[in-house]
């Protein structure tokens, strides 16, 4: 399995995960539930209107943690806005729930996917281990 393979699939299983960003000098962090393993890239899913989106249009930085079972995912990269319509519909498939809420075409949803990141896999009972996507 790819380390990216991996790491989505730990998202999948955790279903909530804690999405950080940055606002000036402030951290801000919320919880989220999208992820996609689209052509070999990790993508989330938000809408253009939240402050989230407006934070990492100012500073794409970002970072992750999820944890299930004793084990725990820190994800930190860059996350790069997409608006390839296929990447939409394969997200807004894998995630029908969604589809309350955004259209490909709606002007607001947005894919963003990780770049430069690095994931630590933790837990209580071995060492962490780093690996880059
Ligand atoms: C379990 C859970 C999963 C969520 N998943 C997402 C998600 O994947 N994408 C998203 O945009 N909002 C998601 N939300 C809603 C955001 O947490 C919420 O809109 C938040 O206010 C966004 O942060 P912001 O206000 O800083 O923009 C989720 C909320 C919960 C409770």
């Amino acid at each position: 399995m790819s380390a990216v393979e991996r790491v989505c699939e730990f998202l999948n299983k955790t279903g909530t995960y804690y999405l950080a960003t940055v606002e000036g000098d402030q951290p801000r962090v919320r919880p989220f539930g999208t992820a996609l393993l689209y052509e070999g890239k990790l993508y989330i899913q938000t809408g253009k209107v939240k402050p989230v989106s407006h934070q990492l249009a100012a500073n794409p930085k970002a970072e992750i943690c999820a944890f299930k079972d004793g084990a725990w995912l820190r994800l930190a990269g860059e996350l790069v806005n997409d608006d390839d319509r296929d990447v939409k519909v394969a997200m807004l498939e894998k995630m029908p729930v969604l589809k309350g809420m955004y259209d490909p075409d709606d002007g607001n949803m947005q894919m963003l996917y990780f770049k430069n990141a690095v994931a630590t896999f933790s837990s209580f009972t071995a060492p962490p281990e780093e690996i880059r996507l």
